[in-house]
């Protein structure tokens, strides 16, 4: 079983259009699909899931469809609550919280602090988040301690730069899935990238069901993962 697994949750707005329905409201059965996911991954005992819902570059979109996205987390956080309860999940954010919109940030800091007594699954949402930024920040914080004297340049290293991550105990991404048929990265987590398997599916996202995560879990389970050896 793969410990980390990764979700880009891509196509949304592709699965709206084909219906003739408005972007938005593909991203409204998106949001509902996040539930069920959560819930299968923490049934199938994988360890932690970092899914991508707003990425640092989205903010570029309409600012129709960002506030469309932000009050939509705000609903679907108050329902998941219960769920995140009932399966035991940790609940962490990677990404600038603190740039969000107010109630965004009251609802996502309510949700952290009930569910972080939870030893089930870690459920990493990652929100307002950029991989270069992640490492940009992580090496300021490596500056700063060398600043403070707490640590020497000749220190430095993938180890204890690792260390500076958002959250560096949920470690590296085994599985890495993204929907919707585009086959790129989108600056998500790419540190934990380093050496993932990844699965690219045609299915969008609001189609997304648990069954596709098992396709994709046993397609991993059949690949040979070498990490640099033979
Ligand atoms: C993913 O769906 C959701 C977010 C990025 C927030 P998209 O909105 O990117 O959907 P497409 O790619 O336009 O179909
Ligand atoms: C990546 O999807 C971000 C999220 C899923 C949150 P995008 O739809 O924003 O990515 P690009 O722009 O197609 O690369
Ligand atoms: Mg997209």
């Amino acid at each position: 079983m793969p410990s980390h697994v990764a979700i880009i949750m891509d196509g949304n707005g592709r699965w709206a259009k084909s219906k003739h329905l408005p972007r938005i409201s593909g991203h409204a059965v998106g949001a509902k699909r996040i539930s069920e996911i959560v819930a299968a991954a923490s049934d199938l005992g994988i360890k932690a899931l970092s899914l991508y819902a707003f990425s640092t570059e989205n903010w570029s979109r309409p600012q129709k469809e960002v506030s469309f996205l932000m009050s939509l987390l705000v609903k679907h956080l108050k329902k998941e609550l219960k769920n995140l309860i009932r399966k035991n999940v940790k609940l962490v954010i990677s990404g600038h919280l603190e740039e969000l919109p107010q109630p965004a940030q009251k609802i996502i800091n309510q949700t952290i602090e009930s569910s972080q007594h939870h030893h089930g699954m870690v459920f990493n949402l990652c929100l307002n988040y950029g991989g270069r930024r992640e490492i940009a920040d992580a090496c300021s914080l490596a500056v700063k301690q060398v600043i403070d004297g707490k640590l020497l340049i000749a220190e430095i290293n993938e180890k204890v730069l690792s260390r500076y991550l958002y959250h560096p105990e949920i470690g590296d991404i085994d599985l890495m899935i993204r929907t919707s048929g585009e086959e790129r990265i989108s600056n998500f987590l790419l540190w934990q990238l380093a050496y993932s398997e990844l699965y690219f599916t045609s299915v969008r996202w609001p189609d997304f069901t648990k069954i596709d995560l098992l396709k994709a879990v046993l397609t991993y389970q059949k690949r040979e993962r070498r990490f640099g050896g033979i």
